[in-house]
Formats: C-alpha cells, sequence, structure tokens
C-alpha cells in the first residue's frame, strides 16, 4: 500500500498479533478488577479502534465513557500542548476509572489524561496502552498495561493517524515519508 506524496507504509504489527495480544490484556484487566464495575474510559480520536475490541473481551460490569484530546495537530511531532476536544458527559468520582489509549509517546497526553481525572476524585485509576514507545518518554509515567513497546518510529492505522489519514486501516504500519 502506498500513501500519497510519496509516504510508504511497512506493515508492522498484523490484525491477528493485535487480537492474541488485546486477548492478553484483557484476561490481566479481567482477574486484576474481578468483583469490580469500571468506567471504561477511551482517549478519542486514535483510540477507538483498540477500545472497541478490548471491551469486548472484558468480563467485568463497566460503562463507556469518551474524553476527545488533540495534541499533534499535522506533524509528528507532539506540539506538547493538549486540549480536551470533548468532555465527559458523567461524573467518575468515587469509580475505577481504567482509561484505554492508542499510544503513549512523549507521555505529555496520557500525563494531562491522568490530572485532568485525578480532578474528578475517581476511586482509582489506571491506564491501558495498546503502543508504548518507552525510549520517547518526557514524563514519569508509568502505563500499567501495554500490548506492545516499540522504538520511536511513526506508526499509523488501527485508528492512528498521520493527518487525521489512514485510522481505518485494520493493522499497524510504519510511515515512512
Ligand atoms: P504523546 O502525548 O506524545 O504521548 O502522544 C499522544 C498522542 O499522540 C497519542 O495518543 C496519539 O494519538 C498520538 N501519537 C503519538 N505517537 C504517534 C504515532 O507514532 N502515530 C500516530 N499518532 C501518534
Ligand atoms: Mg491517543
Amino acid at each position: 500500500m502506498s500513501a500519497s506524496n510519496n509516504a510508504q507504509i511497512t506493515p508492522y504489527i498484523s490484525r491477528e498479533q493485535i487480537a492474541l495480544r488485546i486477548q492478553e490484556m484483557a484476561k490481566k484487566i479481567n482477574a486484576d478488577y474481578t468483583g469490580q464495575e469500571i468506567v471504561a474510559l477511551c482517549t478519542l480520536k486514535g483510540s477507538v479502534l483498540f477500545f472497541a475490541d478490548i471491551v469486548r473481551e472484558l468480563k467485568i460490569p463497566l460503562r463507556f465513557e469518551f474524553l476527545g484530546t488533540s495534541s499533534y495537530g499535522h506533524g509528528t511531532t507532539s506540539s506538547g500542548e493538549v486540549k480536551v476536544t470533548l468532555d465527559l458527559n458523567s461524573p467518575i468520582s468515587d469509580q475505577h476509572v481504567i482509561v484505554f489509549e492508542d499510544i503513549v509517546d512523549s507521555g505529555l497526553t496520557l500525563s494531562f489524561v491522568l490530572d485532568y481525572l485525578r480532578a474528578r476524585k475517581p476511586a482509582s485509576i489506571k491506564t491501558a496502552t495498546l503502543l508504548f514507545k518507552p525510549t520517547a518518554l518526557k514524563k514519569p509515567i508509568k502505563p500499567d498495561y501495554v500490548g506492545f513497546e516499540i522504538p520511536n518510529d511513526f506508526v499509523i492505522g488501527y485508528g492512528m493517524d498521520y493527518a487525521e489519514k489512514y485510522r481505518e486501516m485494520p493493522y499497524i504500519g510504519v510511515l515512512k515519508p
């Protein structure tokens, strides 16, 4: 598959690998939260496909929340500025929240999201990210559940975009200019 502007997509993590890893992550979450109810919080837009797939593997009572954040604009490096583009629509106070993220890169977004949510006094917060770039991290945060640790490459597909493109790809690829 070749993208516009001569960008090249190299397949990186297949649909099958993603599905298997999500089952393993869900198994761990199911075990950790036995007997509890959770708020499953999807950050928009990148986490939509990951969220849709993992919630189907969860066996604990849950409700959905969505939080829209944006930090990237149209480049491939974080602007460092995070803003809320869509707010929660119910309180999360005294509830157990799991934040589902597509990818933790610099960690600026997740760290902003955690501060934002903590101010709403949940009983607990944990984070589950499909992808984690440990070498890109600029904030002292550690996601509780990680799908794949990846090097500092720019990835697309399975919810993740470059300038709003490629989100619908069912697998994850690396974008080379
Ligand atoms: P961070 O704030 O640098 O950790 O990045 C957070 C957000 O930027 C992620 O939730 C993604 O939506 C987006 N992002 C970071 N790295 C990539 C990438 O390699 N491809 C696509 N989007 C990314
Ligand atoms: Mg995201």
